[in-house]
């Protein structure tokens, strides 16, 4: 039986993002009225989640199309995997193609590398660490809230570059992330910079597009000491722990990040444990 909306209940983590969707099995395509109250819960909360769901890959195709189109990686720049990648991809330590191995990964909004990064992903969690492993999530439009006047000022209109791990140039922090199938590029691709403050197409609201991860190099500045210095202070910003929810991962969860307004984070974990998402990544629109 599908889910009706009167059984749909949307309740808030509490914390600076994120909202569990109660109340509806996602096995078989629900009325539109509650797909739609779930992409406006997705605008409002940044990140939502729902508990228990038994789902084949096909159907997280499905879900995800709900949000938008799947990425297609771009043939002449390298991504996390490679040119063709299915539309599932496994983030894991053990299975054959998986990516991202076990290590600490920093606050990052995915793909920033690219000309036009992630809308958002869906990660299904199948088999998890018993400890480690936890995923944290950011909210960028509160970074941006929060950011005195002065330092408001500077930001508008400057620009940051984020470096591509599967270069020539970066190879050496790629190899970490990609897994034993990583491809990299035989030359550097240009740099792709993007707003420091950026408008989100759908809310309208501004958040701060700054992650420890992968933001290399602040643009429009003429001191580069500066913007180094800007970069750094920027960074510890968007970090705060305030600023964060930490997702508690039970297996037969499914969340979706919006990666136009969060960073989100990964604590390590031991790498003899199994850890398996399934993330299907869902194209975005380019930066303003
Ligand atoms: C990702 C990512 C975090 C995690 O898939 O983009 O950063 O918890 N994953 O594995
Ligand atoms: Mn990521």
């Amino acid at each position: 039986m599908a889910s009706t909306i009167s059984e749909m209940k949307v309740v808030p983590t509490g914390g600076p993002v994120g909202a569990e969707i109660q109340g509806v099995d996602l096995r078989e395509d629900p009325p539109g009225e509650v797909v739609f109250a779930i992409l406006q819960a997705f605008t409002e909360h940044l990140v939502v989640f729902f508990r228990d769901q038994e789902l084949s890959q096909d159907r997280l195709l499905d879900i995800a199309q709900w949000f938008g189109p799947f990425n297609v990686p771009p043939k002449d720049l390298p991504v996390l995997g490679d040119e063709n990648q299915p539309p599932v991809v496994p983030v894991s330590n053990y299975v054959e193609g998986g990516m991202l191995g076990n290590r600490e990964l920093e606050a990052h909004s995915d793909m920033s590398y690219l000309p036009v990064p992630l809308l958002g992903a869906m990660m299904y969690a199948v088999e998890l660490p018993p400890v480690g492993g936890d995923t944290s999530f950011s909210n960028l439009y509160q970074a941006y809230g929060e950011l005195d006047e002065e330092t408001r000022a500077l930001v508008a209109g400057l620009k940051v570059w984020s470096y591509n791990p599967y270069t020539p140039r970066f190879a050496d922090r790629g190899a970490e992330l990609g897994g034993a199938t990583q491809k990299f590029a035989e030359e550097d691709p240009p740099v792709f910079p993007h707003p420091i403050v950026r408008t989100h197409p759908v809310s309208g609201r501004k958040s701060l597009y700054v992650g420890g991860l992968l933001c290399e190099e602040i643009v429009g500045l003429d001191d580069k000491e500066q913007a180094a210095t800007l970069l750094e202070r920027l960074k510890a910003h968007v970090d705060q722990e305030h600023l964060y929810y930490t997702h508690q991962w039970r297996t037969g969860d499914l969340l979706i990040w919006d990666n136009r307004c969060t960073n989100h984070k990964r604590t390590a974990f031991d790498n003899s444990l199994r850890r398996l998402m399934y993330r299907v990544q869902i194209a975005g629109t380019r930066p303003f």
